[in-house]
């Protein structure tokens, strides 16, 4: 075939495409989406049946290593997880190093960064064996640490990971349970938990993994690449959306507008406000996980016994779209993000957790993808090109004469 960047580079072409609008950055075997027909696979399998009979430890192996795992390799690989989900001691001292009010997305990007200066034995992205065991390592403490974040914002003392729990039922202990006190966790709420965590487990070359890959093409290590995917999920255009969609939600609960001035000033592009958790660059017909999620959110709110008015407050928004020229003609389906912060919420989670859990979910796609770059021998490092727009060349003048 032909190789397109030695052409380009024989021609001096350069192509220009902000945003990636038509651009790969990559060949990749992990995520299939077909954004037309709405469809998602991991590794070919459909999203909707993963998300009905799977587990989040089953589909971040079936990401990282290509197959669905039997009961035995699981359980192994389940195990070696376990074995490593406590943080070292000294990382007491470093939650308490920030404002308790400190956004909980930036405490986790410094916090996975930081595990860099603890494993220093997992940096070489050129041994197999370092990544392997790095890979244990991030799956096992991020969801300690994400915990230890909530806890610290409230004050309430840090607990240790307990291996006799499951993966899910552990971090929800974690970040809800008080150590001298026994709770029983809803077996439902553990269930859309690792639902919720499956459906947000790998999204192709989305902003965050870009980020992961980009930063890892510098052969950057996995904590210093998965950080800066941490950085990139904070953004209210993709992870941040779901905690941008309850504080839409809530302003229009507590008065502001009603749901249809809210609508008009959407469509008008009033002071840029766009609907939250509304459009997507592939999925131009609508987003499979939505579909997923919005059933879950009227399961798990009714499980639980919670009324929330938010949730009528979005099903209208999304209603009034629905029939809505400016909507229909953009093609703005709710995304992912649109119901879950919902789910969340009726969980317990404070609104400022809600892309941490999403990070959570995302961090086995961003370990395949970051081994999927290293390994491929073809990668190089990301380094786009620019088409200049600035000054022609002109002389210094000294400070005295300008
Ligand atoms: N509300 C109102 N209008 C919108 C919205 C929205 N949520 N999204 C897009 N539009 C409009 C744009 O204003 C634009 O209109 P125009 O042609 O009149 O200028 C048109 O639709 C196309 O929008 P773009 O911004 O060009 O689409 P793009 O593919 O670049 O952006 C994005 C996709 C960032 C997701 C965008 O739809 C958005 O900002 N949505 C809200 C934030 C959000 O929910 N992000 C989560 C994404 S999914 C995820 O990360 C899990």
């Amino acid at each position: 075939g032909v190789n397109i960047s030695s052409l380009l580079k024989q021609t001096g072409l350069v192509t220009l495409d902000p945003g990636f609008m038509n651009t790969a950055s990559t060949t990749s075997a992990i995520t299939y989406i077909d954004g037309d027909k709405g469809i998602l696979r991991y590794r070919g399998y459909p999203i909707d049946q993963l998300a009905k009979d799977s587990t989040f430890l089953e589909v971040a192996y079936l990401l990282i290593y290509g197959e669905l795992p039997d009961t035995e390799t699981l359980e192994a690989v389940t195990r070696r997880i376990k074995r490593h989900t406590i943080l070292h001691e000294d990382f007491k001292a470093f939650f308490t190093a920030f404002p308790a009010n400190g956004h909980p997305m930036a405490i986790l990007q410094s916090g996975i960064s930081a595990l860099a200066t603890y494993y220093q034995h997992t940096l070489d992205p050129k041994d197999h064996y370092q990544v392997e065991l790095a890979t244990v390592l991030l799956m096992a403490k991020v969801p300690t640490m994400i915990a230890s974040i909530a806890k610290r914002a409230t004050g309430l003392p840090l607990l240790y990971p307990d291996a006799s729990k499951s993966y899910i039922e552990d971090f929800i202990r974690m970040t809800f349970g008080l150590p001298y006190q026994r709770h029983d966790i809803d077996p439902a709420i553990v269930k859309a938990l690792d639902m919720l965590l499956i459906l947000h487990a790998d999204h192709e070359q989305n902003c965050s993994t870009s980020t992961v890959r980009m930063v890892g093409s510098a052969h950057a290590n996995i904590y210093a690449s998965v950080a800066a995917g941490v950085g990139a999920l904070s953004g209210p255009l993709h992870g941040g959306a779901n905690e941008a969609v309850l504080e839409m939600l809530s302003r229009i609960q507590s008065g502001g507008d009603t749901v249809e001035q809210f609508m008009t000033k959407v469509k008008n592009k009033e002071d840029g406000v766009r609907l939250m958790g509304f459009g997507h660059r592939v999925y131009k017909n609508y987003d499979p996980r939505a579909a997923i999620v919005k059933e879950a959110a009227h399961d798990v709110l009714q499980r639980l016994g919670k009324n929330d008015e938010l949730l009528d407050i979005a099903m209208g928004l999304e209603e009034i779209a629905l029939h809505d020229e400016y909507f229909i003609e953009r093609k703005l389906y709710p995304n992912v993000d649109f119901y879950t912060g919902l789910i969340y919420k009726a969980m317990g989670f404070p609104t400022q957790m809600f892309t941490p859990l999403f990070a959570l979910g995302r961090l086995p796609g961003w370990i395949a993808q970051y081994r999927e770059m290293i390994e491929d021998p073809t990668t190089k490092i990301g380094r786009p090109r620019q088409v200049y727009t600035g000054s022609p060349e002109r002389q210094y003048v000294a400070i005295d004469q300008r």
